[in-house]
């Protein structure tokens, strides 16, 4: 279950700018309950966790199962919100040394050229017993034309032709629109597996569709606990969302306040993914018509120890959001050691995750003190369940919280920009 605690952020606003903001967020919530605000035909990731397609998240699970099985590796292919929140989860609930189950690589999520080539060469080597790897790609592309996506795709897929003439088909996984784009006509040519993005759920918002669901799948994770997860704070957030509007209402002050910077931080590395897709999330959603706060990921204390002299003492315009998990889910603990040589007996005994937990709370003292407000939003162990939860909490945010500034959470019109410019410059016709 989450819990949000924002006492240290309030505590820099006075009422009158926090009572003003409050109102915008309860206005944006009922905005977005009665699809009457901007974008509202983009609601679906809602109405998905409304009604959940049981048959499809049996499916997902059932060709993910028979991936695993056969799989050394398993290639995600898309950008952006076509593979953010799958990378997110999968870093979260799964060991940093994989031993069972496929590789996860990633592709289509920029236009390196060094990387894709290191990749092929990768694909072709054989495994270390000289057996042929087993490769599986799913391309991920709502439009179906996104360059970087198709390109590393074509380049991928042209490997896989060679190396399997006979079972490439059922190697090849594609997820898309119903209808239009560049990959539909291929998929009905080839025969390709399809899944489908229901057409109103739009890229960043659509991690628990066959989106973020089928490589989460194939990466081991329960998927039926983590989107009843998101379901229950459906349910939860339907009845009572004080949480989501405080949380709203705050960032909307601290906005009107001249703050321009949310550094999303967690304590443990596997959740920086996570920051990764709640910058998205946020970022794609609220920075129009020359408003929002720019969203920063960081890793604490990796990170304290480039960015946390900016943050204590740089130009005041920095809010933290600490991303917590409160049990430990490592047993680790310090050792004695005879001689004590590198003088850290003092902490013998002690688990890391006490250790690491007191470095939060020594950030959260300093910082404040440097005046930073400070938001913490919790879970108590790291599951999937819980992962759920924090996937639909930062859904409902973004929407109540973009709406309260006024903007369309669900359009990216700024995006389109580079693509004119670079397709020009690469004299693409049409
Ligand atoms: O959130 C979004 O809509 C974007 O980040 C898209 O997910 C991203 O641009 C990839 O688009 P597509 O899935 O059409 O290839």
């Amino acid at each position: 279950m989450i819990k949000s605690d924002i006492r240290i952020a309030r505590s820099f606003l006075n009422d009158e700018v926090y009572i003003k903001s409050r109102s915008k967020a309860d206005l944006g919530l009922e905005q977005l309950k009665s699809k009457t605000g901007p974008g509202s035909e983009w609601l679906g990731w809602r109405d998905i966790l409304a009604k959940p397609n049981d048959a499809e998240l049996e499916e997902i699970s059932q060709l993910a199962t028979k991936i695993r099985q056969d799989a050394d590796i398993f290639i995600v292919c898309g950008i952006g919100g076509s593979y953010l929140g799958a990378k997110a989860v999968i870093d979260a609930l799964t060991p940093h040394f994989r031993a069972n189950g496929p590789e996860i690589l990633y592709a289509g999520h920029h236009m390196g050229g060094k990387y894709l080539e290191e990749l092929i060469a990768y694909l072709k080597a054989p495994n270390s017993d000289g057996s042929k790897k087993s490769i599986y790609i799913n391309v991920i592309s709502k439009s179906g034309s996104t360059l970087e996506t198709a390109l590393s795709f074509r380049a991928i897929r042209e490997v896989m032709e060679e190396m399997y003439a006979e079972d490439v088909i059922k190697r090849i996984i594609c997820t898309t629109s119903k209808e239009g784009g560049i990959l539909n006509p291929q998929i009905e040519a080839k025969k390709y597996k399809k899944f489908i993005i229901p057409d109103d759920v739009g890229g960043r918002f659509s991690v628990l569709t066959p989106v973020g669901l089928l490589p989460i799948a194939v990466a081991g994770i329960d998927i039926k606990t983590l989107f009843y997860g998101a379901v229950s704070a459906y349910n939860r957030f339907e009845d009572d969302a004080e949480e989501i509007l405080e949380y709203a209402a705050l960032r909307n002050a601290l906005h009107e306040e001249g703050y321009t910077i949310d550094v999303f931080a967690c304590f443990e590395p596997e959740l920086k993914s996570l920051g990764g897709w709640i910058q998205q999330l946020l970022g794609e959603s609220e920075g129009k018509e020359g408003k929002g706060i720019f969203p920063a990921v960081a890793a604490y204390s990796t990170d304290l120890h480039s960015l946390g002299q900016f943050i204590q003492q740089g130009q005041r315009s920095v809010i933290e959001t600490f991303i917590i998990v409160e049990k430990p889910f490592s047993k680790l603990k310090v050792s004695e050691i005879d001689g004590n040589d590198d003088k850290l007996n003092y902490l013998a005994g002690k688990s890391f995750h006490e250790i690491n937990n007191s470095a939060r709370l020594g950030t959260t003292e300093a910082h404040h003190e440097g005046d930073v407000p400070i938001l913490n939003i919790s879970i108590d162990t790291l599951n999937e369940e819980n992962i759920g939860e924090l996937i639909y909490f930062f859904e409902l945010l973004t929407g109540v919280f973009v709406y309260s500034l006024g903007v369309n959470p669900f359009n990216q019109p700024g995006v389109e920009d580079y693509k004119k410019a670079m397709y020009r410059l690469l004299g693409k016709e049409g």
